[in-house]
């Protein structure tokens, strides 16, 4: 499927309520091709188009058409794949033909009740498997959702899921999207079923992989088979800290100012909740901490903002009051526990620097800006952790610490995302339902 970018936008454009996030899609991935195409190096992840004068709907992109889908496929199921510096074990096999088949499911459009969200739309590869552009994506006809899509990578060390951690199980999960009015809006399970089962080469696939059809739960299996294998270490801090002889190359690549950073990191007690062991550093513990992000959020108060999700528009994304309130109680809401109110799961710090914006609402835009935070003493919620408190750190210790953050990002980030680019995007037989 080759399309070009004029001919999706103007279908964009007179379906715009129902494809918010198909238009932050399309200029995520044109805008990502761009400096391949003028032959600069092949760095895709985390590249936007210049955005001067967005705000104006004459705003021209840099970029002519989201062109052909010519990633290199990566051996996802393979040893050294699975087993990356600075990671634990993985205790689930990876099977090469179920990633296949949970890749292209989690590309296609046709898993929403209106063919137009894919799981990818919220979770973009070129942006980190999150949205750069959005600070809460916006679903299923405008319906605006309440929390920052998290980041995809590394899920498979994941204890829980979600940032209330109201979830334990990758294949149980897939339901939640799906049938959430304000992302896939599918009106219940039988119905994604029985569209998908339509598909012949769904129904092929998954025969092939499981001895039976698709059902509730091998759809989650699929689906969670691929999500599972976007494993994503060695990075520049792992070459250092891990390698079993630290060398001179390691050390001059990690960096003078990312070592007194990670030095500050420890000195100031980010580790306590962001871990790290001898053997393998996940950067998050997996439990539930009030950082004052809560209390900002009522400060600044609950509804939806206008956002712009093209050049010269904007929207004010929708809120269902009977589906959903922009009122968010975090763990409380799986616990109801009122001390829990406004705690969230730690997120891990690996490949932080392209996973902005930051906290469960994505209401810090940079890393600096999340060092001051911290520097601030977080929210300042007398309910707050203990922990957060305000910091004294120089300006240069500000900018060590966000140094060391940058060294978190694994070295294959582009080849996952050259790797979600191999496939062509769902209808490959080209029915429609
Ligand atoms: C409309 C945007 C949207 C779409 C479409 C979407 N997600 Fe998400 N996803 C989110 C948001 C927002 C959260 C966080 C929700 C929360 O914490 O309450 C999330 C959370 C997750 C998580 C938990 C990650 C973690 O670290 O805890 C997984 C896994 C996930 N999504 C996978 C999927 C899959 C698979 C699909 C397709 C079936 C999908 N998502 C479709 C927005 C979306
Ligand atoms: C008491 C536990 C705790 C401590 C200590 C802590 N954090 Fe966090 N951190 C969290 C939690 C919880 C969040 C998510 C808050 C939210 O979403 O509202 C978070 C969020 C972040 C984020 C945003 C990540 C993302 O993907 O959104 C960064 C970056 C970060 N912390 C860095 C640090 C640094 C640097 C320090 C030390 C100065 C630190 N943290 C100390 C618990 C902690």
């Amino acid at each position: 499927m080759r399309l070009a970018l004029s001919k999706i936008k103007s279908q964009l454009f007179s379906t715009l309520i129902c494809g918010l996030a198909t238009t932050v899609m399309v200029m995520g991935i044109s805008a990502a091709l761009v400096p391949l195409a003028q032959g600069q190096p092949d760095h895709r992840v985390g590249l936007a188009d210049n955005r001067e004068g967005y705000e104006s709907e004459h705003y021209v992109s840099r970029s002519e058409a989201i062109i052909e889908q010519n990633g290199q496929q990566l051996s996802m199921a393979s040893e050294p794949h699975a087993h990356q510096l600075g990671l634990p074990k993985l205790t689930h096999p990876l099977r090469a033909n179920e990633i296949d088949l949970g890749r292209q499911l989690f590309f296609d459009r046709r898993l929403s009740a209106n063919a137009n969200l894919s799981c990818a739309m919220c979770h973009v590869p070129e942006q980190g498997f999150t949205q750069n552009e959005l600070a809460t994506p916006v679903g299923d006809e405008g319906r605006g959702g309440r929390r920052n899509a998290p980041s995809l990578y590394n899920l498979a060390f994941q204890q829980s899921l979600f940032w209330d951690g109201r979830e334990q199980s990758l294949e149980a999960q897939v339901w939640s999207p799906l049938l959430a009015r304000n992302e896939m809006a599918n009106p219940s399970k039988e119905a994604v079923l029985k569209r998908l089962n339509a598909i012949p080469t769904y129904q092929a696939a998954f025969a092939e992989n499981y001895g039976q059809g698709l059902t509730s739960q091998t759809l989650g299996l699929a689906l969670a088979a691929y999500q599972r294998a976007l494993i994503s270490g060695n990075s520049a801090f792992d070459r250092w800290y891990f390698a079993s002889s630290q060398n001179a190359h390691s050390a001059a690549e990690f960096g003078a100012e990312a070592t007194r950073g990670f030095a500050v990191f420890q000195q100031q007690g980010c580790h306590a909740c962001h871990t790290l062991t001898k053997e393998n550093a996940l950067f998050t513990d997996g439990n539930f901490y009030n950082t004052g992000t809560g209390l900002l959020r009522e400060q600044r108060g609950i509804m939806p903002k206008r956002v712009q999700v093209a050049p010269g528009i904007f929207v004010t994304p929708r809120v269902d009051v009977e589906t959903e309130t922009f009122i968010d109680n975090g763990r409380q809401e799986v616990t109801g526990r009122s001390e829990d109110r406004w705690r969230y799961r730690t997120p891990t710090l690996r490949n932080v620097a392209l996973t902005a914006p930051y906290m469960h609402d994505g209401s810090i835009q940079t890393l600096q800006d999340v060092v001051t935070f911290y520097v601030h003493g977080g929210g300042q919620d007398p309910n707050q952790d203990q922990r957060i408190r305000p910091l004294d750190l120089t300006p240069t210790e500000q900018r060590d610490l966000v140094a060391f953050l940058h060294t978190l990002t694994a070295d294959n980030v582009d080849a996952l995302v050259a790797d979600a680019r191999s496939i062509e995007i769902g209808d490959r037989d080209n029915s429609r339902h």
